[in-house]
């Protein structure tokens, strides 16, 4: 399938700048990339630093809220978007937990106003690929793995949200006959993420010296993707996925968070070992339990092994030990998230 503009949503994230590169340097794509983001607190257009001078005719940005429906008709029209692939979206559970708002406006009613401009488009429009996240299945007990058949069952407003918006992709697929793939994929790390997440909040405040808050016990699983194998995986299945269907994503690496935790103090204490105070793992603190925080999260990505031939590349061990060595050399990134002073830069060049 060609596809000549592809509209990224929330391409200034995390997952979104990692899929950017990768399709404009790694794959076949030969097409345009239009980047939708309002650019929120997680919203960094350093994370595509370079990318415009090494694809001028390829890449182009937009300051855009996929809230503002008039404006993603226009920008469908202004640049014939032929395809979207979206992750723009709210996706820390904490902060949902917290003020529950902004994941109700944008992961619900934001998909829902571009699945609305993607069925204005008619016939022309190839493809909608909704990016979203083994959460909606809720928690698992100590044995098996959550498939494509699982009943929905979100614990949290972040994956409440995030089940709403992959029903109404359902939906406008069956009622609409709208060309759309959905994916739920794992916990993703690597270079780029928001240090609010595990691993690199734990990475920084290990370099930092700071408290490394550990939820409840310690020994909720999460099942871990290398951030650049999910990449491939989504545009395995946009290429080649069939039309309606959702698949699974995983990284076939459960890994409870203590374990985890103590893997980063060890890879720190030795890529960058502390000038005085001793071993990372005494900064370990438990704190209160995160409410509602799901106990077991494990993918069977069989369906998309089996039918597209994906797997993961990266093992738990390598991947991190890159990501580690990735924010050992990009302090300057993170000290300027950590300040805030990414923020001022972004209003100079951006406005609010
Ligand atoms: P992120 O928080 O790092 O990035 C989200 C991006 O969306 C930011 O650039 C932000 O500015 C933008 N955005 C937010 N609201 C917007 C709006 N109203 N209009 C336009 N842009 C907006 O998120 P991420 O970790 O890169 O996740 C990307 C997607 O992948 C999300 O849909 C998330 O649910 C899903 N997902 C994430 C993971 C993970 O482990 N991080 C795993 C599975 C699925
Ligand atoms: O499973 C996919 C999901 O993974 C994505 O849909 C979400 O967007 C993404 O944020 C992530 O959600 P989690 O809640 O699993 O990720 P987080 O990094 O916030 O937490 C991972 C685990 O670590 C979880 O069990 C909570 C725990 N934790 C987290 C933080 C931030 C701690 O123990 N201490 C912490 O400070």
């Amino acid at each position: 399938m060609d596809i000549e503009n592809l509209l990224v949503t929330g391409g200034c994230g995390f997952i979104g700048s990692n899929f950017i590169r990768h399709l404009l340097a790694k794959t076949g794509f030969r097409g345009r990339i239009i980047n939708a983001d309002s650019l929120t607190y997680a919203g960094n257009p350093e994370n595509l630093s370079g990318v415009k001078d090494e694809f001028p005719e390829r890449y182009l940005f937009r300051k855009a809220d996929i809230c503002d429906a008039p404006l993603l008709q226009e920008l469908f029209a202004e640049y014939r978007i032929d395809a979207v692939c979206h992750f723009a979206a709210e996706s820390h559970v904490d902060r949902s937990i917290k003020r529950p708002d902004s994941f109700i406006q944008t992961n619900i009613i934001g998909t829902f106003n571009l699945l609305e401009a993607a069925r204005a488009r008619g016939g022309g429009f190839r493809l909608f690929h909704h990016i979203s996240t083994d959460e909606v299945y809720g928690s698992l007990g100590p044995v098996g793995h959550f498939t494509e058949e699982t009943p929905y069952r979100p614990n949290s407003p972040y994956s409440a949200s995030k089940a709403s918006s992959d029903h109404l992709v359902r939906a406008y697929h069956e009622t609409y006959g709208l060309p759309t793939t959905l994916s739920n994929c794992s916990n993703n790390y690597g270079p780029c993420q928001f240090p609010e997440k595990l691993i690199p909040l734990m990475i920084l405040n290990a370099l930092e010296g700071k408290p490394l808050p550990v939820y409840g016990d310690g020994r909720n699983v999460r099942d871990w993707l290398y951030v650049t194998d999910h990449c491939e995986a989504i545009w395995t299945i946009m290429m080649e996925g069939r039309r309606g269907e959702t698949y699974n994503i995983g990284g076939q690496a459960e890994m409870e968070n203590i374990a985890i935790v103590e893997m980063i103090c060890d890879l720190v204490d030795e890529l960058a070992p502390a000038a005085a105070g001793g071993f990372r793992r005494r900064l370990i603190t438990y704190v209160p339990d995160r409410p509602g925080h799901d106990r077991r999260y494990a993918i069977d990505f069989s369906k998309l092994h089996g039918e597209l031939g994906w797997s993961p590349g990266e093992s738990f061990a390598s991947g991190l030990r890159k990501t580690i060595r990735w924010y050992l050399a990009n302090r300057a990134w993170s000290d300027r998230i950590r300040s805030g002073e990414y923020q001022s830069w972004i209003r100079e060049q951006y406005g609010q």
